[in-house]
């Protein structure tokens, strides 16, 4: 059978695209057609009209060692050859063993346990559901959930109920579940936020806190600092509250270290992982539970069994993807390459930040945020779709938050890439 598209030329197929697809994240009545990429190698993505577009945002923070990783190519062909999918109940194969052991040994807690599932949003879903479970097992009245203000967490309920209630959000506020946010911690609102933090576990009901560790992604790439959440966590863990490290953005290497939470000493009890994990390649979420809370859940009762699974948990193509990508991101060569960019990253902000179109310029480890001086830092901010145009005019993808422009590059990204992101933001600035 032949589809409408066959032997046809790339503005068909967007003409096919457009009646028929919906993208995420992008209004229906977009003029403005979708770049129809062809192939990724590297940091650069390229379309079929012959543009080379470097990728600055890792294509949704995904992207760790570059497109088309030939590593990662040859063991995930290697694994659709051998066993491409099997139910993960009842079940289990090799290359979900190993990663599970992988990432065991790098945990900021001891003896944690992974349980699979397929995205972002439904690993810090897992997370919730296991930190709710956890106290209806001991039949504690703990049902409240702690989150900070401006957070993002993910589109499905769960996620959403423990995120910024806003745009996104709207249309689903009557249903989604009652929680109780903190002010953002920023260096002026920190005393504050501890105290309201304080006065809510006071009270015992409080079954877990989820929080994104030391930057906010969606929310703008706000960065806050590691002491003020090492005494929530501090005051959270005596009032026994469960913490969920929602490390989707900031896990594998972004923030510098393999995990933010690793900046803490407090350790959390369950992280939410994602994105980085396949280096980019395939869907797969893991959230790694600790010892004290997954042993509360072993017996083969029904009232302790954990009755949450997807069709895809822990699909053994995306677990080879997700090994070999780990491999790459311990050698010492990955390991460099980040260090080279938080430097590059922190030189920039320090010659930019006194720019009198910046309100503000930050960095951490290799994710980079310049706050445009240019209206209200939101979301919404309709300079981002002049800047999103700028940006991809000079063949550089960056998609920025409101009026927050940042960079997440892969790691593979040179300095002289870097260094033509740079110059775009400046060359940006110095024409408003
Ligand atoms: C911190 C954080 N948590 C969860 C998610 C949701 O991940 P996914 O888009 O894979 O569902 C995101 C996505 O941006 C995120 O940044």
């Amino acid at each position: 059978m032949q589809n409408s598209t066959t032997g046809c030329g790339p503005n068909e197929w967007l003409d096919v695209d457009r009646r028929i697809i919906w993208h995420p994240f992008t209004p229906l009545g977009k003029k403005e057609p979708p770049l129809l990429v062809t192939a990724g190698r590297g940091a650069y993505l390229h379309t079929y009209d012959g543009r080379a577009i470097l990728d600055a945002v890792s294509s949704w923070w995904v992207n760790l060692h570059g497109h088309g990783h030939p590593e990662i190519a040859k063991a995930l062909a290697a694994q659709a050859e051998t066993l491409e999918h099997v139910i993960f109940a009842g079940f289990s194969h090799k290359p979900a063993i190993e990663l599970a052991e992988q990432l065991q040994s790098a945990l900021p807690f001891p003896q944690g346990r992974i349980f699979y599932s397929d995205n972002g949003s439904t690993a810090v879903e897992v997370a919730l559901k296991i930190a709710l479970q956890y106290w209806y097992i001991f039949g504690r009245e703990k049902r409240k959930v702690i989150a900070l203000r401006g957070a993002y967490h993910g589109d499905t309920f769960g996620s959403m109920a423990v995120g910024e209630r806003g745009l996104f959000t709207r249309p689903f506020h009557p249903l989604l579940f009652e929680v109780t946010f903190i002010d953002f911690p920023s260096p002026d609102a920190a005393e504050n936020a501890l105290q309201q933090f304080r006065s809510v576990v006071e009270n015992d009901d409080v079954a877990c806190f989820i929080y994104e560790p030391l930057v906010q992604a969606a929310g703008g790439m706000r960065m806050y600092s590691a002491d003020v959440l090492e005494r929530m966590l501090g005051y959270a863990k005596e009032k026994d509250v469960l913490c969920i490290a929602d490390e989707v953005f900031t896990g594998f290497g972004r923030t510098g270290k393999m995990f933010a939470s690793e900046y803490l000493k407090q350790p959390p009890d369950l992280i939410a992982l994602s994105k980085g994990l396949t280096g980019g390649t395939l869907p797969l979420g893991a959230t790694a539970v600790s010892q004290k809370v997954y042993e509360a859940f072993e017996d083969v009762g029904p009232e302790r069994t954990f009755y949450h699974g997807h069709s895809y948990t822990a699909n053994p193509i995306a677990c080879a993807a997700a090994n070999a990508s780990y491999r790459l991101l311990r050698q010492q060569e990955c390991q460099a390459a980040i260090a080279r960019i938080s430097r590059l990253h922190a030189d920039f902000v320090m010659k930019i930040h006194s720019h009198p179109r910046v309100r503000d310029a930050r960095s951490l480890g290799t994710i980079l945020a310049v706050e445009v001086e240019a209206g209200e830092t939101r979301y919404d901010n309709q300079i981002a779709a002049d800047m999103y145009r700028f940006f991809l005019d000079r063949n550089i993808l960056l998609r920025p938050l409101g009026n927050v422009i940042y960079t997440v590059p892969p790691y593979v990204v040179t300095d002289e890439d870097c260094q033509r992101i740079y110059t775009a933001i400046a060359d940006f600035l110095d024409r408003l």
